[in-house]
């Protein structure tokens, strides 16, 4: 598993808020990319996903079946080769049920659609087995129901993504708005996944215990450029790291 980008930046207008050299994610199980507000993680997540167009740079994916070539493909053609990703803020879900939610991410596309990020055909019989074990896995006010508050949104956006089964799994920020203990059932939640090898994962994340806990490796982005990366032991002991993010 390999995703890989070269000389990648952004900018908007003359303000350039990406410029990474060169960036690898996917070879350790489950990596953090850490920074300051404001430091690009989401617009890297964006980039990488193609979501955003990127200034100049290249990307490339393998996910065990040959390179592919990101630039010229559409976020949705990209979701299908394996690379999913939350989203930081969280709109959308009220027209649909929880279950809804799931069971049409999960249901192969008749179209360009963007609604379904599923690959592979899937009998329906296997997909509602699907939706059932991960909304029973967490305690939703109404499991037959709408998602009833920001947190059940945040959860079931990240349950729209396991559904699909990414193989390289980006999460924005996925602690923010959601109670400490769904945080670590969802994170256990991937662990367990990773350690499985069905996938991997990059989270994005500002709660520095729970990076410390989780991640096997860890990338320190800062205004746009990747400027350390390491085990959670050498980037908690990087003095970079201290001086531009942790206030010491
Ligand atoms: N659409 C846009 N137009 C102009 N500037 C943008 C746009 N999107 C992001 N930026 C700017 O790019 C920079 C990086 O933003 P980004 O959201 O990627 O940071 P981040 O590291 O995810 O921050 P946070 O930790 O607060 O989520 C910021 O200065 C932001 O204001
Ligand atoms: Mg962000």
């Amino acid at each position: 598993m390999r995703l890989e980008a070269q000389n990648l930046t952004k900018a908007y207008h003359a303000h350039e808020v990406v410029n990474i050299k060169n960036v690898t994610f996917g070879s350790g199980g489950l990596e953090g990319l850490i920074g300051p507000n404001g430091a690009g993680k989401s617009t890297l997540m964006g980039l990488l996903t193609r979501r955003i167009a990127p200034t100049s740079g290249d990307i490339q994916l393998d996910v065990g079946n040959g390179v592919h070539k990101l630039n010229p493909l559409k976020s949705h053609e990209v979701a299908r080769i394996g690379l999913i990703k939350t989203n930081q803020r969280i709109q959308g879900f009220d027209s649909l049920t929880i279950k809804d939610s799931l069971r049409l991410a999960a249901t192969p596309p008749k179209d360009e659609g963007f609604a379904s990020l599923f690959a592979k055909e899937r009998d329906s019989d296997e997909i509602e087995a699907k939706v059932a074990q991960l909304v029973e896995a967490f305690p939703f006010t109404d499991r037959n129901g709408y998602a009833m508050s920001g947190g059940e949104k945040k959860l079931v956006d990240i349950l729209r993504c396991l559904i699909a089964e990414p193989k390289l799994f980006l999460m924005d920020e996925p602690t923010a708005g959601l109670p400490d203990d769904i945080t670590r059932m969802v994170m256990d939640m991937v662990r367990q996944k990773v350690a499985n090898g069905e996938m991997r994962v990059v989270v994005v994340e500002h709660d520095l215990p729970m990076i410390w806990e989780y991640c096997d490796y860890v990338h320190f982005l800062s205004e746009g450029s990747i400027l350390f990366d390491g085990t959670p032991e050498e980037v908690k002991s990087n003095r970079v790291v201290a001086e531009k993010y942790m206030g010491v």
